[in-house]
Parts: C-alpha cells; structure tokens; sequence
C-alpha cells in the first residue's frame, strides 16, 4: 500500500504561480483506458489514493463532457483530511470543477452542478465552451456555472489556461478523458501526465487514452516510476525547460 505522505511529496507542486497542466489517467498493460466501458474498473485503492492526492494539489479539475456523461462524474468532494491539508497550505478548500464541451448537452440539474461542492459565485462549476456553442444552453449552464467562452469553433485550449491563470487557477488536472486528452496533445499543452499502469490484460475495442487528435510526438520525460504490488505509478513531464517541480 502507498503511504498519504510519500504520495504527496511525489506529486508535490513546487511552482503554483507558474500554469501547469497535469493530465491523470489509468490504463490497462494493453492500452485500453477502459474496463467494461468505464476506467473506475482499472483502478485499486493505490490508484484512488494518487487520484484523490492529484485532486487535493491541484487549483481545477478539468474534464470532458464525454466522461461527465458516461461515467455520471459528478459530486466532486475532497474528504475533511484533504480539504484541511489544502487550507493549511494556504489553498480553498476543495479545488473548482470544469466541464469543455462543445454541443452543451448536458442539463443543469445534472449532479455536475447540483453535487459540486462548491456552488457560491467564487468556486461553483466552470463550463468551458467556445462561441459557436448553443447560445440557449450557455445561457441555461450559466444559472449554475460560471461560463468560459474560450475559441470561436471549438475550445483553444491555449485561450483556456489564459482564462482559467486570470482567475488564479493555474494548476489544472485534467482528468481526462481520450478526446480531451487528444486535443490538448494537439495544441502542445500538456505539462505533465500521471499514468497509472494497471496489471491487466483488457484486449477487445476498449479506445486508449488519447484519442481524436492529430498524429503528433511529444517527447516527455520520467520524473518517478513508483511501484505499488503489481500496479505501476508513473509520472511524466513534457520535454521543455519549466520550473515546477
Ligand atoms: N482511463 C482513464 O483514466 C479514463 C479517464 C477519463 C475517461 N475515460 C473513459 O473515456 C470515455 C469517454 O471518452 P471521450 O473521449 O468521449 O471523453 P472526453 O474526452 O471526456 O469527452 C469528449 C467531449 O469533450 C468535449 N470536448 C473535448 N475537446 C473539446 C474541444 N477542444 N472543444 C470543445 N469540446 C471539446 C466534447 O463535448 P461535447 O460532445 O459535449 O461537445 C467531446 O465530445 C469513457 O468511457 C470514460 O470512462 C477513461
């Protein structure tokens, strides 16, 4: 089992001025990035505690409508011991949630919203959009989100750190999923990945972790293999000088 401890000096973020994009995922020793059609069944309790940890360290948690909608994602809540970590360390309490899509398909009663842990003006949900969304939905979301239009046919992930850094959230995990993922590749925004390698031969049509984008190689480097049983935590930084740590 990890130890708490050791896995926040592991993930640690030195630089919190400094935008970071940190991208979270787990996938099986074949690649697939699901398991009977969600990543939840990949996962162990090592695997939570590097996600809760991932949580806990970063300013907003970034993630496609895709996952929204397939794994019911929502209700966002760091434990009482996290959220006190945090505000020991000068932070809020609970890290602000963030939604891209492009079509809004998604109700405001959906438990995204209704389940934040924050729901005041300054900490509820981010929608992340761009300004040839539905104006009819952006208008519904913004009765429970605050809404980013950032791009004009599709989300720019460049103009979404920038908004995202003007409101003091500068350490972004994007949990995924493959989509999202792919289109940050794309764009070159992507400071660091966490990849947890399951011990686990899926096979079958289950996608990978990044998908939808162009061909593209980013050249990344290891920053820790930690082993835990059978179940390996890497961590990669994209190749290019940053002062994070
Ligand atoms: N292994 C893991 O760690 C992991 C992590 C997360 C998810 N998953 C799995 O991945 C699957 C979902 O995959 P997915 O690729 O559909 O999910 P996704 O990347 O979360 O969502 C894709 C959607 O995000 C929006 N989007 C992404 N980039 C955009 C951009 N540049 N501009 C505007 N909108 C953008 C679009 O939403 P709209 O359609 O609303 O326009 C798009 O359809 C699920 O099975 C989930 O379990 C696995």
């Amino acid at each position: 089992m990890l130890n708490r401890d050791e896995v926040i000096e592991q993930y640690r973020l030195v630089d919190r001025v400094s935008p970071w994009l940190r991208v979270n995922f787990v996938s099986s020793l074949d690649g697939a990035a699901t398991h009977d059609g969600l990543s939840g069944g990949l996962g162990n309790d090592d695997d939570r505690l590097v996600f809760d940890t991932l949580r806990m360290l970063s300013d907003v948690i970034v993630v496609g409508a895709g996952t929204v909608r397939a794994e019911g994602y929502g209700g966002v809540r760091l434990s009482d011991s996290d959220a006190a970590w945090r505000v020991d360390a000068g932070l809020p309490p609970q890290p602000r949630v963030a939604i891209v899509s492009s079509r809004l398909d998604i109700s405001p009663e959906h438990p995204f919203f209704t389940e934040a842990a924050v729901t005041d003006a300054d900490g509820r949900p981010i929608v992340i959009t761009h300004a040839a969304s539905p104006a009819d939905r952006r208008a519904a979301l913004g009765e429970v989100a605050e809404v980013l239009v950032c791009g004009e046919a599709a989300v720019d992930c460049g103009v979404m750190s920038e908004a995202l850094a003007e409101r003091g959230l500068t350490q972004v995990l994007c949990e995924g999923g493959p989509h999202l993922f792919g289109t940050l590749i794309d764009a070159d925004r992507v400071d660091e990945l966490c990849l947890t390698l399951s011990p686990v031969l899926e096979n079958g049509s289950a996608g990978r972790i990044a998908r939808g984008g162009a061909a593209a190689s980013r050249s990344m480097k290891l920053m820790h293999a930690l082993p835990a049983g059978d179940m390996l935590f890497l961590r990669y930084h994209r190749l290019r000088s940053h002062p994070a740590g």
